[in-house]
């Protein structure tokens, strides 16, 4: 129908590092997937980038290349809103006054941030702590219905879902309760060197993850060196982790289920495995890094997109932040 209302989508991703097969898979397919059918809002998290320290030239370098990357995608920067996290300084007021909703306990119970105080145990600063209610100011100020992303990020999730609730349940019903959508396949895409571990944006071994923009060669070299077992027939299964997550990479890149690859392969080794799950990387990966190499030399286009998205997103956002500032009892003049 016409004038039926969409549902809500947002999500965002972290300027880190080019992003990967991971994020690509778990995440970024879907924001492609669900952009014709809702009313979605995508946001580069710089923001949340500093938690960790960052290069200042670099970040800002990483920023515009994260942009540019989702618009590569495929997702229409007109019928969409694809901004940037700090462009809309509401995400920082809705995130202090939901500090004041969040329970010291609670957020002392994320597992990424017990992870991350680990691996950069000379700056656990408070950013890093709050970094999940920032996560929830980012979702709740848009009324998001349905939130793409990986497994890594349920926890997250769940907690701006109680921070809603609570909120809700102190004043009237304001936030809309958030859902996590994840893909059918690839919520969680394993490292290729450790696939007992997430592949991740900032692992130190190259090898272990596959870049968006890496060259059909990298791909196929990385792919070959990828750890698997010694029993050389492919199927899924138990004690299997590499072959499970290649398997995975396969099933997503290609639409086949489990059962069908298996039956593709099916005599064959694993070097005919890896060499065709490289190439439907590649395949897939192709036309957004065409698209993303003719973006990133149109700085006045990517500029002129990131405006027209934070103008698009801080109408919604101001207008939520407002009512929450009645509710909680700000004078507003
Ligand atoms: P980030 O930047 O680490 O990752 C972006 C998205 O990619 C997913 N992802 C993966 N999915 C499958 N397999 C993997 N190996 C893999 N690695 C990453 C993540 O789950 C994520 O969906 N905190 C978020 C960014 C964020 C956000 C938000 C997300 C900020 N505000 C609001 C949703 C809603 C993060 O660091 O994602």
């Amino acid at each position: 129908m016409e004038n039926e209302k969409k549902s809500v989508v947002l999500s965002c991703i972290q300027p880190t590092a080019v992003p990967t097969l991971g994020n690509y898979l778990g995440a970024l397919k879907n924001w492609k997937y669900m952009s014709e059918d809702y009313e979605c809002y995508y946001a580069v998290a710089d923001l949340h980038a500093i938690t960790v320290r960052q290069e200042p030239a670099k970040l800002r370098k990483q920023t515009m290349e994260m942009y540019a990357l989702l618009i590569a995608l495929g997702l229409d920067p007109e019928k969409n809103v694809v901004f940037v996290q700090s462009h809309v300084p509401e995400h920082s007021q809705l995130s202090w006054i939901l500090n004041c909703y969040t329970q010291f306990g609670e957020a002392s119970r994320m597992t990424q941030f017990k992870d991350k105080s680990q691996k950069h145990a000379d700056n656990i600063n408070v950013g890093l702590f709050d970094y999940p209610v920032l996560m929830a100011a980012d979702i709740l100020l848009y009324q998001a219905d349905f939130v793409p992303i990986g497994a890594d990020q349920k926890q997250h999730l769940e907690l701006s879902r109680n921070i809603a609730d609570r909120f809700n349940q102190v004043y009237s019903p304001t936030f809309v309760v958030p859902e996590p959508f994840f893909g059918k396949v690839g919520a969680k895409v394993m490292s290729l060197q450790d696939p007992t571990k997430k592949m991740s944006k900032s692992d130190t071994n190259p090898k272990a993850s596959i870049g968006m923009l890496d060259t059909p060669d990298m791909i196929v070299k990385k792919f070959k060196s990828a750890v698997t077992d010694s029993e050389a027939k492919v199927y899924y299964g138990d004690g299997k982790d590499g072959i499970n997550n290649l398997m995975t990479i396969y099933s997503a890149c290609t639409g086949l289920d489990y059962a069908a690859i298996e039956k593709e392969f099916d005599g064959k080794g694993y070097g005919d495995f890896k060499a065709a799950v490289a190439e439907s990387v590649v395949d897939s990966l192709r036309p957004i890094q065409d698209e993303f190499n003719h973006l990133i030399n149109d700085k006045a286009y990517l500029e002129q997109c990131a405006k027209m998205g934070s103008e698009k997103a801080s109408y919604t956002a101001r207008k939520t932040l407002r009512k929450v500032m009645k509710k909680v009892g700000f004078w507003q003049v």
